[in-house]
């Protein structure tokens, strides 16, 4: 992607454009709880993409779509009405003006959710919204191609990851019934930006980390990468 027409400015002071934070690596590398941490302390809006590939996932599980037939899937897209808002700092995607919180989080959306993102189509759909974002402002957007794929351009990269092991008691901790191993394997894999280290990211194993801890970390090459570019 061009970086003239990139909208990652790292001299705010100078030119009004917004600071985009990308964060990415396998579930339950700890995304979701750093990117909130690392938005609250910046007073950027925090975007989670793996809610809106869910609130899609969600979409076509009502409308009884079958979720590995890609060209029903793609044709979904048409008939989806999404919008995004930001609310007390926090990017959500609606559908039909409706947030589906809870729906998106069941064993059954997160079965459905790693089909659907590997269609081209529905990748390039949430690309586009996600993008259009930083009319939002500075933001910390966290998932699987935010540093490879929507935002290559930021400087601001990070990849987080911890142990399988681990991933998976933190999950279990939750009480959140969900096949990590399985969806890894299919985000890795698929042919349309699969999830993988961008070569200038910031590489983070926070496994017996706190979440104050490794936030601490990323705040301070943050601050070391912004002070590097002034
Ligand atoms: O972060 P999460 O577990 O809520 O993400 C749900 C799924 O969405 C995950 O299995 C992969 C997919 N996803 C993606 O392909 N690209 C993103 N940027 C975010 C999520």
């Amino acid at each position: 992607m061009a970086t003239r027409s990139s909208p990652i400015n790292l001299k705010p002071e100078t030119v009004n454009t917004p600071i985009v934070i990308a964060i990415d690596g396998p579930s339950a590398s700890g995304k979701s709880t750093n990117s909130r941490l690392i938005a609250k302390g910046l007073g950027y809006a925090y975007v989670d993409t793996g809610a809106m590939f869910r609130a899609f996932a969600w979409f076509c599980l009502k409308r009884s779509v079958n979720v590995h037939d890609s060209t029903a899937v793609a044709a979904e897209l048409r008939d989806w009405n999404a919008t995004l808002e930001c609310v007390d700092g926090q990017v959500r995607l609606l559908v039909d003006g409706y947030f589906p919180e809870k729906e998106i989080r069941t064993a059954e959306t997160s079965a459905a959710v790693s089909p659907i993102a590997a269609v081209l189509e529905v990748r390039m759909w949430m690309k586009e919204a996600q993008r259009s974002c930083v009319k939002f402002g500075n933001l910390v957007m966290e998932g699987r191609d935010i540093g490879t794929h929507i935002f290559p351009e930021t400087p601001l990269k990070f990849y987080l990851d911890a142990s399988a092991e681990e991933r998976s008691r933190r999950r279990e901790a939750e009480g959140v019934k969900d096949d990590l191993a399985a969806r890894d394997q299919r985000d890795s894999t698929r042919a349309t930006a699969p999830l993988k280290i961008a070569a200038d990211a910031i590489v983070i194993n926070n496994a017996g980390e706190t979440p104050q801890q490794t936030s601490e970390r990323m705040l301070t090459e943050i601050r070391r990468l912004m002070a590097e570019r002034k």
